[in-house]
């Protein structure tokens, strides 16, 4: 049975409260706090989301930093002296218009209700540009909770989340930030990598770090969150050399999630119409979410707007020299920034299917080998019968050795196995039988040391021996 005739109608299956339930019941996610009423925006990884998440962040640094010649790897720290948000923008412009309902209180993000009914507001928009906007579509705008009308007016509500580190006087008049947003680290170690490892441009610098936003309005599970994980690639170009570059790390971070396993129909390729007065050109790559097509990643030519700004700020020269010609200038950037859970929730949302596999539904995920949280689950036929459990154990540790995601089960019959497994998207389920160990009446002795492979998208099975079993799944 191929992919597509197994599947029915994707509008009907991916849904997100089908999404959410799988992900609690089958330990992806679960809410954070879960036991005191959650926290809004905050999710956990359980033991399976953990896997997962991990084998996505894997794909990423091998595809931005292994297969690559000149980028360098960083792990800064959150914290950053509190003048980095100014230079970055971020304590000044770094907010969303916020209104609320007079009737139930509840608070709407203004630009993304606008959006629902067609109605674009820039980013750039002034308080009193938005507030004038907004008036004018007052009329079309009820509020999700209790169909009120009556809001306040729009306020722009600055994202950067305050701490008190460092602060004992207890009156927060010096907040330290959590990071508005991962690459800041990239830039204040730009001279750091300079200096230490002595990079030629064209080079990159990459990392995956945590960001806060106090959104108004957590929203799609982990779409919209207020702690989240940012994938990020920073490439230092020569002023001007940038538009090669550019194209070449668009469709390189495409290709990327067409080897995750999702699909190129489901992705689509969004340029900005109304750019940041420093930026050269922008691109975010959108997937087809159960709600619609969304942003999973920004690629953005930044021209030298960062490094000139912290330059200024910090009174530290950040310019570039040639070692051959003496050439100096101030590189441009080339970003690429990516929402880890963003593409995780893509991922789960582009390998679910319901189907009908031998007259029976399921639920499955057709995630990648590569990233499926479980390579292979191994398991006795019967659970009563030593010898069986025992070559099962031996099965299961060779290849955990080998491959450690791998799960053990012996619960219930080898059907509800299966349909566990599948719902978890474990792309090999290995039997040990009476043929493989040889033992009882009416055994195949061609068969000894022998195991049963069933393959979760088809259901076919096949005979490989215990002796090939590495290398056989190695080689898918
Ligand atoms: N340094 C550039 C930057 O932060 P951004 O468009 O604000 O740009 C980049 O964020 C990516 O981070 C987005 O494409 C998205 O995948 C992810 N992201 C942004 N806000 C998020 C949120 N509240 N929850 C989850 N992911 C988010």
């Amino acid at each position: 049975m191929s992919q597509e005739n197994t599947k029915i109608d994707k509008e009907s299956t991916a849904t997100m409260e089908k999404i959410i339930s799988l992900c609690k019941r089958r330990g992806f996610i679960y809410p954070g706090s879960e036991i005191y009423g959650g926290l809004a925006g905050v999710y956990d990884f359980g033991p399976l989301g953990f896997e997962l998440l991990k084998n996505i962040k894997n794909s990423w640094w091998n595809s931005v930093l292994y297969q690559k010649e000149n980028y360098f790897p960083i792990d800064s720290g959150m914290f950053k002296n509190p003048i980095v948000w100014e230079a970055s923008g971020h304590t000044q412009g770094f907010s969303d218009p916020l209104s609320e309902c007079r009737v139930c209180n509840t608070r709407i993000r203004v630009d993304k209700i606008l959006e629902s009914i067609h109605v674009t507001a820039d980013e750039k928009m002034s308080e009193e540009e938005i507030n004038i906007l907004f008036d004018q579509n007052r009329d079309k705008i009820k509020c999700d909770k209790c169909g009120s009308k009556d809001f306040t007016p729009v306020k722009k509500f600055n994202l950067l989340v305050k701490s008190n580190l460092g602060d004992f006087t207890s009156s927060g008049s010096d907040p330290v930030y959590l990071p508005g947003e991962a690459c800041q680290g990239i830039y204040l170690n730009y001279k750091n990598i300079v200096d230490t490892m002595h990079p030629k441009i064209p080079f990159g610098i990459a990392q995956i770090g945590k960001a806060f936003r106090n959104e108004i309005a957590p929203r799609n599970f982990l779409f919209r969150q207020r702690e989240f994980e940012q994938a990020d690639t920073q490439f230092f170009v020569k002023p001007n050399e940038n538009k090669q570059a550019y194209k070449e790390i668009r469709d390189d971070r495409f290709n990327w999630y067409t080897s995750l396993g999702i699909k190129p129909e489901n992705m689509r390729w969004k340029q900005h119409e109304n750019l940041v007065f420093y930026a050269s050109d922008a691109w975010d790559i959108e997937y087809n979410f159960p709600w619609g097509f969304d942003e999973i990643e920004g690629i953005h030519d930044r021209t030298n707007y960062d490094l000139t700004q912290h330059m200024e700020f910090s009174k530290v020269d950040l310019h570039y020299i040639d070692s051959g010609n003496n050439e100096k200038y101030i590189p441009w950037i080339l970003e690429t920034s990516m929402g880890v859970a963003r593409v995780f929730l893509a991922v789960l949302c582009d390998a679910y299917y319901e189907d009908d596999l031998g007259g029976e539904l399921r639920t499955v995920l057709k995630l990648d080998p590569s990233i499926a949280p479980y390579i292979a689950c191994v398991s006795p036929l019967l659970k009563n019968k030593q010898e069986l459990k025992d070559t099962a154990r031996d099965v299961f540790m060779m290849l955990k050795k080998e491959f450690g995601n791998v799960a053990y089960d012996d619960n219930g019959n080898v059907g509800k196995r299966y349909r566990r497994q599948d719902e978890i998207g474990t792309p090999y389920c290995i039997v040990i039988d009476f043929d493989t160990t040889g033992s009882g009446t009416d055994v195949n002795p061609d068969l000894k040391n022998t195991v049963t492979i069933r393959h979760r998208d088809t259901g076919a099975q096949e005979r490989v021996s215990i002796d090939e079993l590495i290398s056989f799944i190695r080689g898918k």
